[in-house]
Protein backbone atom coordinates (compact mmCIF):
# COMPACT_ATOMS: atom_id res chain seq x y z
CA UNK A 1 0.00 0.00 0.00
CA UNK A 2 1.95 3.39 -0.93
CA UNK A 3 0.96 5.82 1.71
CA UNK A 4 -0.69 9.43 0.97
CA UNK A 5 1.46 12.33 1.49
CA UNK A 6 -0.17 15.74 2.82
CA UNK A 7 1.67 18.96 3.16
CA UNK A 8 0.66 20.80 6.11
CA UNK A 9 1.38 24.61 5.96
CA UNK A 10 0.66 27.07 8.65
CA UNK A 11 1.58 30.78 7.75
CA UNK A 12 2.72 33.47 10.15
CA UNK A 13 1.75 33.73 13.75
CA UNK A 14 0.96 30.35 13.73
CA UNK A 15 4.20 29.36 15.64
CA UNK A 16 2.89 32.14 18.41
CA UNK A 17 -0.03 29.37 19.14
CA UNK A 18 -0.76 29.12 22.51
CA UNK A 19 0.65 32.76 23.17
CA UNK A 20 -1.32 34.68 20.93
CA UNK A 21 -4.83 36.14 21.85
CA UNK A 22 -5.64 32.75 23.45
CA UNK A 23 -9.05 33.69 23.50
CA UNK A 24 -9.51 33.72 19.72
CA UNK A 25 -6.62 30.41 19.13
CA UNK A 26 -7.17 28.90 22.44
CA UNK A 27 -4.13 27.46 24.93
CA UNK A 28 -2.79 24.83 23.01
CA UNK A 29 0.51 25.38 20.79
CA UNK A 30 1.69 24.26 17.46
CA UNK A 31 3.58 21.41 18.55
CA UNK A 32 0.33 20.06 20.16
CA UNK A 33 -1.60 20.67 17.10
CA UNK A 34 1.70 18.46 15.46
CA UNK A 35 1.32 15.98 18.48
CA UNK A 36 -2.22 15.88 17.86
CA UNK A 37 -2.24 14.98 14.22
CA UNK A 38 0.65 12.39 13.92
CA UNK A 39 -1.30 10.72 16.75
CA UNK A 40 -4.56 10.76 14.51
CA UNK A 41 -2.52 9.64 11.58
CA UNK A 42 -0.64 6.92 13.22
CA UNK A 43 -2.69 3.82 12.11
CA UNK A 44 -3.71 5.17 8.89
CA UNK A 45 -1.95 5.37 5.20
CA UNK A 46 -0.72 8.72 5.49
CA UNK A 47 2.24 10.71 5.91
CA UNK A 48 1.98 14.17 7.09
CA UNK A 49 4.81 16.89 6.93
CA UNK A 50 4.89 20.05 8.70
CA UNK A 51 5.92 23.42 7.76
CA UNK A 52 5.92 26.75 9.12
CA UNK A 53 6.62 29.87 8.30
CA UNK A 54 6.21 33.62 8.54
CA UNK A 55 7.67 34.61 4.81
CA UNK A 56 5.51 34.19 1.95
CA UNK A 57 8.02 33.46 -0.17
CA UNK A 58 8.63 31.30 1.83
CA UNK A 59 5.31 29.53 1.70
CA UNK A 60 5.32 29.43 -1.65
CA UNK A 61 8.16 27.65 -2.40
CA UNK A 62 6.96 24.91 0.16
CA UNK A 63 4.15 24.66 -2.57
CA UNK A 64 6.34 24.51 -5.34
CA UNK A 65 8.25 21.93 -3.75
CA UNK A 66 5.72 19.79 -3.09
CA UNK A 67 4.58 20.11 -6.38
CA UNK A 68 3.71 16.09 -7.35
CA UNK A 69 4.96 14.57 -4.68
CA UNK A 70 2.36 15.08 -2.73
CA UNK A 71 -1.72 14.08 -2.82
CA UNK A 72 -2.78 16.97 -0.55
CA UNK A 73 -2.19 20.57 1.04
CA UNK A 74 -3.61 21.55 4.14
CA UNK A 75 -3.22 25.05 4.55
CA UNK A 76 -3.71 27.59 7.18
CA UNK A 77 -2.06 30.54 5.92
CA UNK A 78 -2.77 32.69 8.71
CA UNK A 79 -3.43 36.38 7.69
CA UNK A 80 -1.75 36.43 3.98
CA UNK A 81 -4.96 34.15 3.36
CA UNK A 82 -6.71 37.35 2.71
CA UNK A 83 -3.92 39.19 0.77
CA UNK A 84 -1.47 37.29 -0.70
CA UNK A 85 -2.36 36.85 -4.59
CA UNK A 86 1.33 34.89 -4.81
CA UNK A 87 -0.05 32.06 -2.50
CA UNK A 88 -2.77 32.14 -4.80
CA UNK A 89 -1.27 31.61 -7.98
CA UNK A 90 1.16 29.11 -6.60
CA UNK A 91 -1.47 26.91 -5.29
CA UNK A 92 -3.21 27.52 -9.02
CA UNK A 93 0.22 25.23 -9.63
CA UNK A 94 -0.20 22.54 -7.61
CA UNK A 95 -1.92 19.64 -8.59
CA UNK A 96 -3.21 17.69 -5.52
CA UNK A 97 -6.12 18.43 -3.24
CA UNK A 98 -6.35 21.77 -1.25
CA UNK A 99 -7.91 22.50 1.74
CA UNK A 100 -8.10 25.71 3.68
CA UNK A 101 -7.87 25.60 7.48
CA UNK A 102 -8.74 28.04 10.16
CA UNK A 103 -8.79 27.86 13.56
CA UNK A 104 -11.03 30.38 13.94
CA UNK A 105 -14.42 31.60 12.34
CA UNK A 106 -12.82 34.46 9.89
CA UNK A 107 -16.32 35.33 9.06
CA UNK A 108 -17.60 35.85 12.66
CA UNK A 109 -14.23 37.93 13.08
CA UNK A 110 -13.49 41.62 11.68
CA UNK A 111 -14.53 42.57 8.50
CA UNK A 112 -11.12 42.42 7.14
CA UNK A 113 -10.82 38.55 7.63
CA UNK A 114 -13.85 37.51 5.21
CA UNK A 115 -11.87 37.78 1.72
CA UNK A 116 -9.87 34.70 1.17
CA UNK A 117 -7.93 34.40 -1.90
CA UNK A 118 -7.03 30.76 -1.29
CA UNK A 119 -10.78 29.90 -1.26
CA UNK A 120 -11.02 30.27 -5.36
CA UNK A 121 -8.63 27.17 -5.26
CA UNK A 122 -9.29 24.84 -2.66
CA UNK A 123 -11.23 21.82 -2.25
CA UNK A 124 -13.20 22.82 0.56
CA UNK A 125 -12.78 25.61 3.17
CA UNK A 126 -12.59 24.84 7.07
CA UNK A 127 -13.32 27.49 9.87
CA UNK A 128 -13.99 27.46 13.42
CA UNK A 129 -13.29 24.19 14.38
CA UNK A 130 -9.73 24.51 15.92
CA UNK A 131 -7.58 21.81 15.66
CA UNK A 132 -10.33 19.53 14.34
CA UNK A 133 -10.41 21.03 11.43
CA UNK A 134 -7.37 19.85 10.00
CA UNK A 135 -8.17 16.00 11.32
CA UNK A 136 -11.15 16.85 8.95
CA UNK A 137 -9.20 18.29 5.70
CA UNK A 138 -6.61 15.00 6.21
CA UNK A 139 -10.02 12.99 6.48
CA UNK A 140 -11.19 14.66 3.65
CA UNK A 141 -7.98 13.78 1.37
CA UNK A 142 -7.96 10.60 2.37
CA UNK A 143 -11.58 9.50 1.26
CA UNK A 144 -11.22 11.44 -1.81
C1 LIG B 1 -6.31 32.38 11.07
C2 LIG B 1 -7.27 33.55 10.80
C3 LIG B 1 -6.53 34.72 10.16
O1 LIG B 1 -7.41 35.78 9.91
C4 LIG B 1 -5.43 35.21 11.07
O2 LIG B 1 -4.71 36.24 10.47
C5 LIG B 1 -4.54 34.12 11.53
C6 LIG B 1 -5.11 32.82 11.89
C7 LIG B 1 -7.00 31.24 11.83
O3 LIG B 1 -6.42 30.16 11.91
O4 LIG B 1 -8.08 31.45 12.40
O5 LIG B 1 -3.34 34.31 11.70
O6 LIG B 1 -5.87 31.88 9.83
Amino acid sequence: MIKKKILIINGPNLNLLGERESSVYGKLKLKDLYAYLKKYVLKKDIIITFFQSNEEGKIIESIHKAGKNKEGIIINAGAYTHTSIAILDALRSYQGLIYEVHLSNIYAREFYRRNSYISEVSNGVICGLGFLGYELAIDSIVYN
